[in-house]
């Protein structure tokens, strides 16, 4: 068992101390404001998926792999899901390493690099002109070889290294190698140089990023937090080390073996599963033991379990019928849908509602603006409605998928696009906070109790 004592949920989450950066205070504003930048960047490619979902459903009906789908399928993939657990991650590596960023100047061109390159990406994708698409390509590579040089300088160095931390530096070393391989791919549209199936090869893209980056960061994140918002101490069974170091070695004998055209791919998809549901075997033992009421973050984090279920039930069947035939095409959308919304996308929704509040509230006093609470920062009526309509669509788009029922998947894109919409209204209003000095009008009364006392006179 790994024990870690905490004194209280909401201070372990936020104060976990970022080491001071040296230079002047606008400088350590800017770097504050740096995971603020991502998410806002993240909301953004939010609300254009959800908005272009309805219009390209009918094509992921017909095949998934195809221009419009490939652009919706990185406008997720990237510009939400990426740029917030980049966001993440600036604001809790440097926490947990105690090591400050090397680079935090690169930081900032990292980011405008990355949103040049996905929206590069994402509108050739869509025209289908692979040339521009390899040269934005080329510009997201960059942008992630900086963001894994301010990373791994934080997690490489030897030391007593935790889960949570060894979780990260593996996936951000995936995020790397899946970046070039979708580079090269891109690149070989144009020069034809790589051997295999465009199939093989494409899954091989695909499980690197989907599950060596973003699943492995899930999971090495949720080992952090989650505890943290249940238990009064970090307590995690040895499983969860085992957990990731299994699911990290599983996904690189997959994409061994899809990318050089090899057999073994069904024992490297069953070790994967297995890894994946240790990871539900162990968050399901963290939340039978909590001593915090489920809030909506939980709900989210647990919604996104069951989705992870499910998406591993639907790559089990997979594996066995093919993604070639007219319903397999389909089974492979339905499987990306669960995937990517139903457990990453819960996943990150409800974290951001714990996390970037405490972000902003951070940055307004490094910048000496009027205090504001976390609560202040935060409208939860709103989050019932995000809940159901994000998983009620999932579900609804996930069955019209794979019976072919069009107006049923479309309907789920609809609801999915309501939610969402709404998800990114609430967060842009909490997120602006982050930009400007004013309070909210519910925070002007006199006689409100702020954390660390009064900030005004
Ligand atoms: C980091 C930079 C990335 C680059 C440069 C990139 C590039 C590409 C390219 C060029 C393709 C099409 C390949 C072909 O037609 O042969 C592709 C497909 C795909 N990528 Fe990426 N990608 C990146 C990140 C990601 C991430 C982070 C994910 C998932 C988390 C992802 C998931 C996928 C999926 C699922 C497909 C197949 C989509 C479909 O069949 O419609 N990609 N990627």
């Amino acid at each position: 068992m790994i024990v870690n004592r905490h004194s209280s949920v909401e201070p372990r989450i936020h104060t976990d101390a970022v080491p001071q950066q040296r230079g002047p205070a606008a400088d350590r504003v800017r770097i504050a404001r740096l995971p603020i930048h991502f998410f806002a960047v993240a909301v953004a490619f939010f609300a254009l998926a959800v908005v272009a979902a309805p219009w390209v459903v009918g094509d992921l009906i017909d095949y998934f792999y195809q221009p419009l789908v490939l652009a919706l399928t990185h406008t997720i993939t990237l510009g939400w899901i990426t740029a917030a657990m980049m966001g993440v991650m600036y604001r809790y590596v440097p926490a947990l390493t105690k090591r400050p960023l090397r680079f935090p100047r690169l930081a900032l061109l990292q980011l405008w690099l990355f949103v040049v390159g996905v929206m590069g990406m994402v509108a050739h994708f869509v025209i289908g002109y692979w040339i521009a698409t390899w040269l934005a390509a080329a510009v997201v590579v960059v942008s992630v070889a900086l963001f894994a040089l301010n990373m791994l300088l934080c997690l490489a160095p030897a030391g007593r290294r935790g889960v949570a931390e060894t979780g990260m530096l593996l996936a951000v070393l995936y995020l790397l190698v899946a970046a070039i391989l979708g580079l090269l791919l891109a690149v070989d549209k144009t020069f034809g140089f790589l051997h295999g199936s465009v199939i093989t090869n494409l899954a091989g893209h695909a499980h690197l990023a989907a599950l060596g980056w973003v699943s492995l960061t899930i999971c090495a994140v949720s080992y952090r937090m989650v505890p943290a918002f249940l238990l009064p101490e970090i307590e995690l069974p040895r499983a969860a080390t085992w957990q990731l170091y299994g699911l990290a070695v599983s996904v690189a004998g997959l994409a061994i073996v899809l990318l050089g055209g090899i057999g073994g791919a069904a024992i490297w998809s069953t070790a994967i599963l297995l890894a994946l549901l240790t990871y539900v075997a162990v968050l399901g033992s963290l939340v039978r033991k909590r001593r915090m009421p489920i809030d909506w973050t939980m709900r989210h984090a647990l919604a996104g379990v069951v989705s992870l279920v499910l998406a591993a039930g639907l790559g089990l069947s997979l594996m066995l019928i093919g993604a070639g035939s007219a319903v397999g095409s389909r089974v492979a959308g339905a499987y990306g849908v669960v995937g990517l919304l139903g457990w990453v996308t819960n996943f990150i929704v409800g974290m951001s509602y714990k996390l970037f509040p405490g972000f902003i509230a951070g940055l307004r006093e490094t910048a000496g603006w009027p205090k504001l609470a976390i609560t202040e920062l935060s409208l939860p009526r709103y989050r019932p409605f995000v809940f159901f309509s994000l998983n009620v669509g999932v579900l609804a788009l996930t069955i019209g998928l794979i019976a072919a029922q069009a107006t049923l998947a479309r309907f789920g894109t609809i609801i999915i696009a309501l939610g969402g919409l709404l998800y990114v209204s609430v967060m842009a209003w909490s997120l602006s906070y982050a930009y400007r000095p004013s309070v909210p009008r519910t925070a002007g009364d006199p006689l409100r109790i702020l954390p660390g006392g009064p900030s005004r006179p």
